[in-house]
Formats: C-alpha cells, sequence, structure tokens
C-alpha cells in the first residue's frame, strides 16, 4: 500500500475515534486493488458479477466491521446482507459500514448500550450544484450557500441518519426531511426540524440524537447515535 494512504486511514482513524461515544468499536480499512477472496463465502454470493472495486469495497467494510466488534468482544463472524442491504449483525450487537472511493469505514455496539448507530464517510468536492440543491433543506441554505464541503458534511449526516433509523423503522426519509443546523465550533449537528410525515416515536428520537463529524483531507465522516 503507497504511503499516502496509509496516512489516510491512520488520520481517518484518529477522527473516527475522536468522534465515537464509549463503548462503540470503530474500523478504518483501505480496500485492496487487487482481487481478494471473501474471508465468509457465504458473504458474497450476491457480488458474483460486481466489477472489481465494488467487490473490494465490500470485503474491506466487512473487515471493517469484524475489526469493530472485535472491540466490543465479538468473535469474528460471518456477516451476510439481509433482503434490504443491511448487515446482518451478531445477536446483541448493531452497527454500520460506509465507504467511499475505496476507503471503508465499520462502527459497532451492543445493542444494550446503543438504540440507533449510523456512520458515513463522504469525498468533499464531488457534489455538483444540482446535487447541492436535493439535499439542502431551506433551513439549511443561509449557512451552507454554494460550499461544496459543507453540502457534503449535510449530505453525509444525512445518510448517517438513515443509516441509523433504518434498521428500527425501515423509514425512507428524502434529504429535504431533515434539517440540521452546523456547529463547526464543535463539529456537531443539531437538528432543527424533522417532517412530521415520519412515525413520531422516530421524529421524537431523532431530537435527540447526536450528530458529529470531522473532515479529514478532502473527505467528511459523520457519525449520528442515540444511547440507550
Ligand atoms: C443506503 C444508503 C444510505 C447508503 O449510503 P451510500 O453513501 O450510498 O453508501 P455507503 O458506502 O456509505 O453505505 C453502504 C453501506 O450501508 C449499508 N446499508 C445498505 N442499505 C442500508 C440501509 N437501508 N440502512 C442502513 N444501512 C444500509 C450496507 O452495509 C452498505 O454497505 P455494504 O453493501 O458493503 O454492506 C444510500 O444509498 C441511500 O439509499 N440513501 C437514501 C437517501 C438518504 O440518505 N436520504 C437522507 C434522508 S435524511
Amino acid at each position: 500500500m503507497v504511503v499516502s494512504n496509509v496516512i489516510q486511514i491512520n488520520e481517518l482513524q484518529t477522527a473516527l475515534q475522536a468522534l465515537l461515544p464509549l463503548a462503540v468499536g470503530c474500523g478504518v480499512q483501505q480496500a485492496a486493488s487487487e482481487v481478494e477472496a471473501f474471508e465468509y463465502e457465504e458473504e458474497g454470493s450476491h457480488l458474483a458479477n460486481a466489477v472489481l472495486a465494488r467487490r473490494n469495497e465490500f470485503i474491506a467494510g466487512r473487515r471493517c466491521a469484524r475489526m469493530a466488534l472485535a472491540q466490543i468482544g465479538q468473535v469474528s463472524c460471518a456477516l451476510p446482507k439481509n433482503a434490504d442491504g443491511l448487515p446482518i449483525w451478531p445477536a446483541a450487537t448493531m452497527g454500520s459500514i460506509t465507504h467511499s472511493r475505496g476507503l471503508c469505514c465499520a462502527v459497532a455496539a451492543s445493542a444494550d448500550k446503543m438504540m440507533y448507530l449510523g456512520v458515513d464517510l463522504e469525498k468533499t468536492n464531488r457534489l455538483s450544484a444540482r446535487a447541492m440543491e436535493r439535499v439542502v433543506h431551506p433551513l439549511e441554505v443561509a449557512t451552507v450557500g454554494e460550499n461544496q464541503a459543507l453540502g457534503s458534511l449535510l449530505f453525509s449526516a444525512k445518510e448517517a441518519f438513515y443509516k441509523a433509523q433504518f434498521p428500527v423503522w425501515g423509514a425512507q426519509p428524502n434529504f429535504k426531511d431533515l434539517a440540521l443546523q452546523i456547529h463547526g465550533n464543535t463539529q456537531q449537528l443539531s437538528v432543527l426540524k424533522i417532517a412530521s410525515n415520519l412515525p413520531v416515536q422516530l421524529r421524537d428520537a431523532t431530537h435527540r440524537m447526536e450528530f458529529r463529524y470531522q473532515f479529514v483531507g478532502d473527505y467528511v465522516v459523520t457519525l449520528c447515535w442515540l444511547e440507550l
């Protein structure tokens, strides 16, 4: 692996660790560029015809997930996906996986400590003006303007929120269903508004969720969670 990738992984690992609440494990990896074997064959059956980059991101994501699980005391096991595309986590655990351009992260926690947990990693220089329009809520416009990095941060935070709530509610909110305020001094976000068509318990939980982020080079990593 080239030195710059090692630096990027180390920086991302440090950034992610700084965001984590106690008792959440994490893993960070670079996807391989050569063909890699699945650690557990049963995880990869749906990727028989996938392109190499996707296959290797999936493999690296699973490796990150097992690193995160090991940190909370879980032995290594297969993490196949369910019909919705979610990893099937071991009993009494939960977690979230993200990848972007070959960089992969995962977080995991015990289900008796955490209610919601989502992680997301995005590049900060790829969001088009059109995508910005789709992502940024009217309440966020004044803060974000045309700033691509802040738009990417909101995109990432909303994806982390989507991943955190989906295993519990199966809701499919769109980007304008959530408005967030960015607190640059503490690298946190708070909820300004959540759409009234979502279940009331999800809306209540959303207002109590924690959102934290870090910019790492030209990436932003975002974590969303709610402890029990
Ligand atoms: C599912 C989704 C959030 C994934 O995000 P992404 O940035 O495209 O991709 P990431 O690499 O960050 O995450 C992919 C991983 O998320 C996990 N995942 C897939 N579907 C998921 C879901 N419905 N809920 C939670 N996690 C999911 C998987 O582990 C997947 O990786 P894997 O296939 O290698 O196991 C995204 O594709 C999506 O559908 N978004 C809906 C729109 C949205 O986010 N709205 C915001 C509302 S406020």
